[in-house]
């Protein structure tokens, strides 16, 4: 593998609308950002992806954009951001974009202008199509619920494509004017000063232009829209077009949220000559999954979550650097979903953290993941924002459960558990906003937040940021990076142990992933401890293990700088 400057970082994501609020409108904003870079930069973060800060009407929180060049008022002025790429770069940090181009708001002037003069210019900015008599084109089913089909106003046969909700048109992708237009605006803002991009649902930007029924896979007659993507041959053209005549000139860092796509194409993907710098590992986050709904989920276990990640890293380790996550704006608390109910303590948070930290790949924190922030408690459906959880719940209401039952499937997987104000505090609002936050905070910010876990050496902050320090400590850090990830014991229940080798340094990282204790029997003469989540972290290093079987309390976690692995391993 090629070494990359960014192989050595550490990554973080903001959630704007819920980081930090500056002028007390209840909205975390751009000035919230610039006041919270020193907290970042101690935690040891130096690239910072913020989800969408763009003009939007905010139905899918942002990711419904109505103008690339223009941000939202609610977040600032073009001074503030251009003030945060300033400070960022004082301190040798990056910010990063998100990138949303599958589709635009309907609020978009490319999509009014479009809906005045359907076969104009703008018409073929767009998916429009005739519908069979009135009927849509074709039975895809979009991501947050319906047809992904809806008429144009003022049309009876005549519709747009819409993979996510209706007020999202997809844009065409196969119209060389609408990707010059992407891609200038991609140089626009690579001018200004920002590292690179997220790049939203980019997968879907091909599309199977037959536009032809699948076999229904629900009652409603549809299938899911991403069987379209099976068919859809082509999106590494496109991809490595926008990448040279966008990203490659400035040595742009860009990070691709791909869901379905071919485990053999890996190398297309992150490869030396592939579309991206590296892509989302989202292998853990797939576990338990239903194509019925959320509320047919099957819970994930220790092992589940050892076997996901020791896939894919078999599978992507020689070719490239994917980067590590346990949640993210769409996704559940990590804590809260990769830790059996019950068993979620400060324990157990530092060692799925520590999991994801030494795993080979590019660690890439959720805002309020170094504190082990948890799901939020839903009592009625009437306090979810998200739109795709309002949707789940219907579909868990059509299929019969009573509301009490629906609420209960959706509240353990809605985006809005991650969506909820960052706990700074025990102020009022979680010291987030001096106003009324825009979303309900999680109550438990009074034991859990920044300022608390800031006076501990045991905290889950003091791991995250000790763990952080060694990924780029001059010891530890080839190993870390670099070191091949070489699974042991792999077939012992809930337990996660594997070695990173390195040039110099072999590390051996044991979890035991469940409450009892375990006894292990450990190789080798050198076993200097160099992290342990059951100790303070200003005691990690200063000691070894003597015995040659250690016991493992319930959820302990430890890196053991081991001697050179003895063979067959
Ligand atoms: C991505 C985003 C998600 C959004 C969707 C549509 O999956 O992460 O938040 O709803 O794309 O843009
Ligand atoms: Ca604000």
């Amino acid at each position: 593998m090629k070494r990359k400057w960014w192989h050595t970082k550490a990554a973080y994501q903001i959630y704007p609308k819920s980081f930090a609020d500056s002028n007390g409108d209840g909205i975390g904003d751009l000035q919230g950002i610039i006041g919270k870079l020193d907290y970042l930069k101690e935690l040891g973060i130096d690239l910072i992806w913020i989800s969408p800060i763009y003009q939007s009407p905010f139905v899918d929180q942002g990711y419904d954009i109505s103008d690339y060049y223009a941000l939202d008022p609610a977040f600032g002025t073009m001074e503030d951001m251009e003030e945060l790429l300033g400070e960022a770069k004082k301190r040798d940090m990056g910010i990063i974009m998100d990138l949303v181009v599958n589709h635009c708001s309907d609020k978009h002037e490319w999509f009014q202008k479009a809906l005045k003069d359907p076969f104009g210019k703008y018409g073929k900015y767009f998916y429009f199509m005739e519908g069979k008599d009135g009927m849509p084109p074709c039975n895809w089913r979009s991501y947050f619920g319906g047809s992904v089909w809806e008429k144009l106003p003022g049309y009876d046969n005549l519709f747009y494509l819409h993979m996510f909700a209706k007020e999202q048109p997809d844009l065409n992708w196969e119209n060389p004017e609408l990707r010059e237009e992407i891609y200038r605006m991609i140089r626009w803002w690579l001018e200004k000063g920002v590292a690179g991009f997220r790049l939203d649902a980019i997968i879907n930007i091909k599309k199977d232009l037959r536009f032809m029924d699948f076999p229904a896979d629900r009652e409603d007659g549809m299938c899911a829209g991403t069987m379209m993507l099976k068919h859809a041959k082509g999106v590494h053209t496109f991809l490595q077009e926008m990448k040279e005549k966008a990203f490659a000139p400035y040595g742009a860092f860009t990070i691709g949220e791909l869901f379905d796509f071919r485990q053999d194409e890996m190398e297309r993907y992150i490869g030396e000559e592939g579309c991206f710098e590296s892509i989302f590992d989202f292998a853990p986050h797939l576990i338990g999954g239903s194509g019925k709904g959320w509320y047919d989920r099957r819970e994930v276990g220790a092992d589940d979550y050892r076997n996901a990640v020791f896939g894919s890293k078999a599978v992507s380790q020689e070719i490239g650097l994917m980067a590590n996550i346990i949640e993210n704006h769409d996704e559940p608390r990590g804590v809260s979903h990769f830790l059996p109910q019950g068993h979620v303590s400060e324990t157990s948070k530092k060692m799925l953290g520590g999991l994801m930290l030494m795993a080979v790949g590019l660690p890439f924190l959720y805002q309020g993941q170094e504190i082990g922030m948890t799901n939020q408690t839903f009592t009625d459906i009437h306090q979810v924002d998200d739109i795709s959880t309002k949707d789940e719940y219907q579909v868990a209401l059509d299929h019969g459960l009573s509301r009490e039952e629906a609420l209960w499937a959706v509240a353990s997987m809605s985006r809005d558990n991650a969506r909820t104000p960052m706990q700074w505090s025990s102020e009022p609002h979680a010291g987030f906003t001096t106003g009324t936050p825009w979303m309900r905070e999680n109550l438990n910010y009074r034991e859990i937040n920044v300022a608390e876990q800031e006076t501990r050496a045991d905290s889950v902050l003091a791991f995250y940021r000790e763990m952080i320090r060694l990924r780029k400590s001059e010891e530890y850090g080839e190993a870390i990076v670099y070191g091949r990830q070489i699974p042991w014991k792999a077939e012992e229940k809930e337990l996660m142990a594997f070695y990173r080798k390195g040039e110099e340094k072999t590390l051996l990282v044991l979890a035991n992933y469940r409450e009892e204790e375990r006894k292990l029997r450990i190789e080798g003469k050198i076993r200097k401890v160099i992290a342990d989540n059951t100790v303070p972290t200003d005691q990690w290093g200063s000691y070894t293990l003597q015995e040659d079987t250690i016991t493992m309390k319930g959820y302990q976690f430890l890196v053991l700088e081991v001697g050179p692995m003895v063979a067959g391993v």
